[in-house]
């Protein structure tokens, strides 16, 4: 039995003549159409929590260049917003959230439980997206890992060495542990709850990954990962999950042994090289275009692209950018990119 759809396919190890692609952020500013629907919703937590909207803006991307898989247009941090932490974006400086430093904070968090009264929009959203999608295009639900959730829910905003998080391991590692603990197991019943309104594929994006020093990577990136894969994969044996330890240099390889996702999102500075060598034998890999190239375009976009098709052409492969496109992008680049990609 082949599976129509590419990406279902890349993600089971089979090595396509023409990459299957969609590019991470495929729905955000840098299109004219979702700029105009956020500001039909009023914000841009309004449009994660209205299906009908956050439907809309998932399928634009899909309409206009065909990609191969949707990804739920949500957040990463509508976790932390379920467990309690108040939560908003401050337009063009991003999230603001309550903070958490001490056990009592952890504790202070509502129950797993409750999650679902204030994501269950975002589920309506993924059965909807189910039914309205192509035949052939993937919809792939996701989540942020517990690390990078939690190192704004430690800050209360993006920094940029994720700084507070990694003292309060140093300074308070059992409250540490335990927010860790909570936030997996939130994400987990999150996860579960997508599957089961259609997502076939999830990705977990540890998007912080490359700021945990290598002592403290297994204990806070690989084994939360892990362990939400294992609770997702005790339901669903053969569910495809990509895994995305952005910034994590070497230790992708570990990270591919023992999570046991089917994929890894490569960010840019994985030499496609060492990667086809090292982890594509094991699994299938997703990346890692410079997202840079979709503002720069013409040939050094071209030259860019064949250089990863190149050089991830003997194995399981999906192409994507290294990391959000941004929205300066130009969406003829997006055009070219296909073009160049499929031929
Ligand atoms: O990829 C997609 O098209 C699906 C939707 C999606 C969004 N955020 C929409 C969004 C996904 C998968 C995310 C994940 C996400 N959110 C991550 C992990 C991936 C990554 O980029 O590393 C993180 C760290 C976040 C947290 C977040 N959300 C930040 C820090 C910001 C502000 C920075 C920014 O780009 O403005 C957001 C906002 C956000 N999430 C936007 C979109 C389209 C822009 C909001 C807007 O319309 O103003």
């Amino acid at each position: 039995m082949t599976d129509t759809k590419l990406l279902l396919r890349a993600l089971a190890g089979e090595t396509l003549p023409t990459p299957p692609v969609w590019l991470m952020r495929q729905a955000g500013r840098y299109l004219p159409e979702y700029r105009a629907t956020r500001e039909q919703a009023g914000s841009f937590l309004d449009l994660c929590y209205n299906p009908e909207l956050a439907i809309e803006v998932t399928l634009q991307p899909i309409r206009r260049f065909g990609f191969d898989a949707a990804i739920l247009f949500a957040d990463i941090l509508l976790v932390p917003q379920a467990l309690g932490c108040d939560l908003k974006f401050v337009q063009g400086e991003g999230p603001r959230l309550s903070t958490i430093t001490d056990e009592a904070g952890v504790d202070g968090l509502a129950p797993v439980e409750g999650i679902h009264d204030t994501l269950s929009p975002v589920y309506e959203t993924v059965k909807g997206l189910s039914e309205a999608l192509p035949k052939e295009t993937t919809l792939i639900g996701f989540a942020g890992a517990p690390w990078t959730v939690a190192t704004y829910m430690v800050a209360g905003r993006g920094t940029p060495s994720q700084e507070p998080a990694r003292r309060m391991i140093a300074e308070r590692p059992d409250a540490f542990g335990r927010l860790i603990e909570r936030v997996t197991e939130a994400t987990i019943a999150y996860l579960e709850k997508q599957v089961e309104a259609g997502a076939e594929v999830v990705k977990i994006f540890d998007s912080w990954a490359g700021s945990l020093n290598w002592s403290d990577y297994e204990r806070y990136c690989i084994a939360p990962n892990r362990q939400i894969v294992e609770a997702l994969r005790a339901r669903w044996p053969h569910l495809p999950i990509i895994g995305f330890p952005r910034g994590a240099g070497t230790g992708y390889e570990a990270f591919a042994e023992a999570t046991g996702v089917s994929a890894v999102a490569l960010d840019s500075s994985v030499n496609p090289a060492w990667a086809a060598e090292r982890l594509q034998p094991k699994l299938c890999v997703q990346g890692n275009l410079d997202p840079l190239a979709m503002v720069i375009g013409g040939d050094f976009l071209v030259n860019e692209t064949r250089k990863i098709v190149d050089g991830f052409s003997g194995g399981p492969f999906i192409f994507n950018l290294g990391h959000g496109i941004t929205p300066d992008a130009d969406p003829k680049n997006v055009e070219l990119l296909l073009n160049t990609i499929r031929g």
